[in-house]
C-alpha cells in the first residue's frame, strides 16, 4: 500500500489482515469512555467530498481526530468547486497546504488514482464513481468477522443495483482474497454479466430467492438513482422482486447477518422489520467504519 489507499484490488491478503486485526484494538467497548489515541498527534488530514456522503466523512473526521490527527472536511456544494475551479486547481491548493493525507469521494472512477499521480500526498479513497470503496469491504469484513471466525466458505449474496456500486466491487475484491462465494443478484438492467469474471469464485443470478438460499450474508444495495439516467425498472416493482423481507431471512442460513452500507431505503431495498432485526448488523458496520478507519489512516500516515 505504497503512498495512501485507493482500492481493495491492490492490497495483498496480510496487508488486509493487518488492517482488520488493528481495527479491532481501535474497537471501543459499549458503556465505556472514548479511548483517544496520540498516535498521528501533530498530522493535518483534509477531507475532500466531491459527492454526498454522512457515515463515510463523520467517520474518517472521528477516526482522525480520535487518533489525535487534525482534521477539515471540504464538501463540493461549499467550496470554490461550486464556483468552477477544475480538480487540479482544487487540490494543487489543497496540496499547497500541506496535509499529511488526503480522503477522496468523487463522482468520477479513478479520480483519486488521478490525484495520486498529482499530488505528493498520499490519497485514501473514500469512494470513486462506480469503482470502489476500499474502506466500506474493510469495514464489512470486519463486520462479518466479529460474527464468524473466517470467511473462507462463505457465502455472500450482494443484492441491488450492482452495475453502479463500487461498494459490490470492493467487496467482490476482497472476498475473493479470502476464498468466500460471491452471489450477485439484481434486475437484468443492474446486473451486468461482465462482473462474473471479475474476481474468481462469483456466480449471477436474477433470481432472489436463489441468491439469498442457505447464505451466511446478505449484504444489501440502495438503487444508485443519481447514477441512473433513466428508470431501470417499472417505478413501484422493485421491492416486490427484490426488497429483502423477512420471509427471505428464513431461507437464509439461521444466523445469517443483513448488511446495507447506508443509507438504507425502508420499503425500497428491505423492510423495517428486516433493518431493525437481530439478524441485522447494519450499526456494527457504522460502529466499525469508525474502527478501520483509524486502522487505515495510521497505516498510511505512518509509513
Ligand atoms: C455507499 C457509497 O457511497 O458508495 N455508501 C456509503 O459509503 N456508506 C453506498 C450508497 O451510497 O448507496
Amino acid at each position: 500500500m505504497s503512498g495512501g489507499l485507493l482500492g481493495i484490488e491492490e492490497l495483498t491478503r496480510p496487508e488486509i489482515e493487518q488492517i482488520l486485526v488493528r481495527a479491532k484494538d481501535f474497537q471501543q467497548g459499549h458503556n465505556q469512555p472514548v479511548r483517544k489515541y496520540d498516535l498521528l498527534r501533530g498530522k493535518m488530514i483534509v477531507n475532500l467530498f466531491f459527492e454526498a456522503s454522512t457515515r463515510t466523512r463523520t467517520s474518517f473526521e472521528i477516526a482522525a481526530k480520535r487518533l489525535g490527527a487534525d482534521a477539515i472536511s471540504i464538501t463540493a456544494a461549499g467550496s470554490s468547486v461550486s464556483k468552477g475551479e477544475s480538480l487540479v486547481d482544487t487540490l494543487n491548493t489543497l496540496g499547497a497546504m500541506r496535509p499529511d493525507a488526503i480522503v477522496m469521494r468523487h463522482a468520477a472512477s479513478g479520480a483519486p488514482h488521478f490525484l495520486a499521480r498529482h499530488l505528493p500526498t498520499p490519497i485514501i479513497n473514500a469512494g470513486d464513481g462506480t469503482h470502489e470503496h476500499p474502506t466500506q469491504a474493510l469495514l464489512d469484513a470486519r463486520t462479518i468477522l466479529d460474527h464468524r471466525p473466517s470467511l473462507e466458505g462463505l457465502k455472500v449474496a450482494i443484492i441491488g443495483d450492482i452495475a453502479h456500486s463500487r461498494v459490490a466491487r470492493s467487496n467482490m475484491y476482497l472476498l475473493s482474497k479470502f476464498g468466500a462465494h460471491v452471489v450477485l443478484c439484481g434486475p437484468p438492467t443492474l446486473l451486468p454479466r461482465e462482473l462474473a469474471s471479475l474476481t474468481p469464485n462469483v456466480t449471477l443470478t436474477y433470481e432472489m430467492r436463489e441468491a439469498i438460499q442457505d447464505a451466511d450474508v446478505i449484504m444489501m444495495l440502495r438503487v444508485q438513482l443519481e447514477r441512473l439516467h433513466e428508470t431501470p425498472f417499472p417505478p413501484g416493482e422493485y421491492f416486490g422482486f427484490y426488497g429483502l423481507r423477512l420471509e427471505h431471512v428464513g431461507m437464509a442460513s439461521p444466523d445469517v447477518l443483513v448488511m446495507h452500507p447506508g443509507p438504507i431505503n425502508r420499503g425500497r431495498e428491505l423492510s423495517s422489520e428486516v433493518a431493525d432485526s437481530q439478524r441485522s448488523v447494519i450499526l456494527n458496520q457504522v460502529e466499525n467504519g469508525v474502527a478501520v478507519r483509524m486502522a487505515v489512516l495510521e497505516r498510511v500516515l505512518n509509513q
